[in-house]
């Protein structure tokens, strides 16, 4: 049983485990947030390139994410100390940056979630760091239409089961790997919040979709096997099989008959290659 919840500014009562249903003013605020959080992988895709470190790609975040009057949500995050995530080839996800320099044929996920007065933009896109092998770039290539077609079955009416049914249905094409440990989720005033918005689902399962609704979609494909195994750190996930793993993330909101992109680039930089 889902239940539902009607947000509006003067309702402060979060309860734990219901999706919440925003009105005008969090559709507002998302805007703004996630039309930041694009622009700030837009500005990001110059700098990706052979030899830059992960860590100063972070500063950049950083420092772009303050310039445009928000914080980066993850500093802080459950003790995670930098501005973005930035994983590398096999790394699924949660990456953290550090003085690793990237190296050509390096594919790259950064996401970024600035907090933009009191909303959180959740997104991240794949970069190409110099000449990337065919492999690579075809499973860059399938992760993104993974995202795009998980978004085409968020509207009213549908099950949040149908966009990982279809999600799964395109990986297993090209026989991928869907990533079941980490799943998108419901955002806005908070970071993470219900549902949990599984990659591989069963059409018709799930919570019914409702206008104003948001939630993130955030595939992690890999090339190989579906499996993550953590890292010592206790962030950066990888895949078991040591197999590439690419990742696109939108955050979005469910409106009468469809949905609206919060995170879509200005400079419609969607995927790779952004030259
Ligand atoms: N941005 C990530 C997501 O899509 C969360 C990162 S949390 C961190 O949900 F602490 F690892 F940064
Ligand atoms: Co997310
Ligand atoms: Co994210």
């Amino acid at each position: 049983m889902t239940e539902y919840q009607l947000i509006d500014s003067r309702d402060a009562v979060y309860r734990e485990g219901t999706i919440k249903l925003h009105t005008e003013e969090g559709f507002e605020g998302m805007r703004r947030a996630g039309r930041l959080a694009a622009e700030i992988l837009d500005d990001i895709a110059p700098l990706v390139v052979p030899g830059v470190t992960t860590a100063a790609l972070d500063d950049f975040v950083r420092e772009r994410t303050l310039a445009g009057g928000a914080v980066p949500a993850t500093m802080g995050y459950r003790g995670y100390a930098h501005s973005c995530c930035i994983s590398v080839n096999h790394v699924i996800c949660h990456g953290i940056p550090s003085e690793k320099t990237l190296k050509d044929g390096d594919i790259v996920n950064i996401d970024v979630t600035p907090l933009l007065d009191g909303w959180h933009g959740d997104t991240s896109r794949m970069y190409y760091v110099g000449e990337v092998p065919l492999r690579a770039k075809k499973l860059v290539e399938v992760t993104y239409e993974c995202l795009m077609l998980g978004i085409e079955q968020a509207r009213p009416g549908n099950r949040l089961g149908d966009i990982g049914a279809a999600i799964e249905a395109h990986a297993r094409q090209y026989r991928y790997g869907v990533v079941r440990e980490f799943c998108g989720h419901g955002v806005g005033r908070l970071f993470h919040d219900a549902p949990e918005v599984i990659h591989a689902a069963r059409a018709g399962t799930g919570p019914l979709l409702k206008p104003g609704m948001f939630f993130t979609i955030e595939p992690m494909i890999n090339a190989g096997r579906p499996h993550a195994k953590m890292l010592s750190d206790g962030w950066t996930a990888v895949t078991r099989d040591k197999s590439l793993s690419a990742q696109f993330e939108h955050s979005i909101g469910i409106t009468e008959d469809g949905c609206e992109i919060f995170t879509l680039s200005p400079k419609g930089l969607h995927k790779p290659p952004y030259v």
